[in-house]
């Protein structure tokens, strides 16, 4: 794939949302760090920026927004999260809510989990995509996994020149330093991530710093999970994968981005069925199925 670097304007901005409404992941600016951006409501555009990652495990995403307007079709806000939103949107606050069950995001953003962190950046390059796009953006920072963030384009494509189809270069971000993350998911709220916005601790009610990559709890069904099942026993839920069928198929063709698209939604299925336990075919360990496989070794512990 060549990758194509077009300065920020009007006319890129276009072409970027053409590409993410064909379900491809576009790498543009945003005031913190470039973001590798793709449709939330789209699995498979979603399971792309992790193919281009080469991310060794599933995270839940940052999704992006316009404004606390359409935040709030995402997420449940409760007077104190409304409160930050409206003191520091748009900017580099990024706040964790309760996932509304109408939210239409695909699992894959939340890793599975019952919220979501949302941000509506304040960079005018992300903000015209999201306006021309019309809905609401995961995006990760733009760098294979392991490389620095990234605060110039040359940065992004360092990384992942040949992996995407578009850069939107618009210079140096001013900030820097990926958002600050803050959790309102019930109880204190709780900083989950330091970042541009010191938020004044004292005023976050536990004032407990978690380390990053400790961030997020995972989501993992509530029933034994066995791993690599060329077949199913009687009381197993069986997720195939290609030739392996099974009660579902991650993807019957083999195809690894479709079956990272639809992990979570069948690892909820199968923790839903009748039988109480499940087992997963094999997975292929390239590619994307690194960190399919990552997420299952995490829900079968
Ligand atoms: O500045 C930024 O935030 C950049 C730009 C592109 O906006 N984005 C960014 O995204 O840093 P990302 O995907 O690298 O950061 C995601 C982090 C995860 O590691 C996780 O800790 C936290 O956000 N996060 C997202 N959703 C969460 C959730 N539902 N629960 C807990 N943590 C969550
Ligand atoms: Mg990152």
């Amino acid at each position: 794939m060549e990758t194509r670097v077009l300065p920020s304007s009007d006319e890129a901005i276009a072409e970027a949302a053409r590409l993410i409404l064909a379900g491809e992941p576009v790498a543009a600016p945003t005031e913190t760090v470039y973001g590798l951006a793709a449709d939330a409501t789209n699995a498979e555009a979603v399971a792309r920026i992790y193919e281009a990652k080469g991310r060794p495990s599933f995270n839940p995403l940052i999704v992006h927004v316009p404004d606390l307007a359409a935040a709030l079709l995402l997420g449940e806000f409760d007077d104190e999260a409304q409160l930050l939103a409206k003191a520091y949107w748009p900017g580099p606050l990024t706040l964790v809510v309760p996932l509304r069950p109408d939210a239409g995001i695909a699992s894959i953003v939340t890793a599975g989990l019952p919220s979501i962190g949302i941000r509506a950046p304040a960079h005018p390059v992300m903000q015209g995509l999201l306006r021309a796009v019309d809905s609401p953006l995961a995006a990760p920072s733009a760098n294979a996994s392991g490389a620095i963030s990234p605060t110039h384009a040359q940065h992004v494509l360092k990384s992942l020149r040949g992996r995407i189809p578009l850069v939107i270069d618009d210079g140096p971000t001013h900030r820097g330093l990926e958002s600050t993350i803050v959790a309102a998911t019930g109880g204190p709220l709780r900083l989950l991530r330091p970042g541009p916005i010191q938020l004044d601790i004292q005023t976050l009610s536990s004032g407990k710093v978690e380390a990053p990559g400790q961030l997020a709890s995972h989501y993992a069904p509530s029933k034994p999970l066995r791993l690599d099942a060329e077949q199913s026993a009687p009381d197993e839920f069986l997720i195939g994968f290609g030739a392996v069928d099974g009660d579902v198929n991650l993807s019957p063709t083999g195809n690894l981005v479709e079956g990272a698209a639809r992990l979570f939604d069948l690892l909820h299925q199968a923790d839903a069925s009748a039988r109480p336990r499940i087992a997963v075919a094999p997975v292929p360990a390239e590619g994307l199925g690194g960190a399919i496989n990552d997420r299952l070794r995490r829900a079968a512990a």
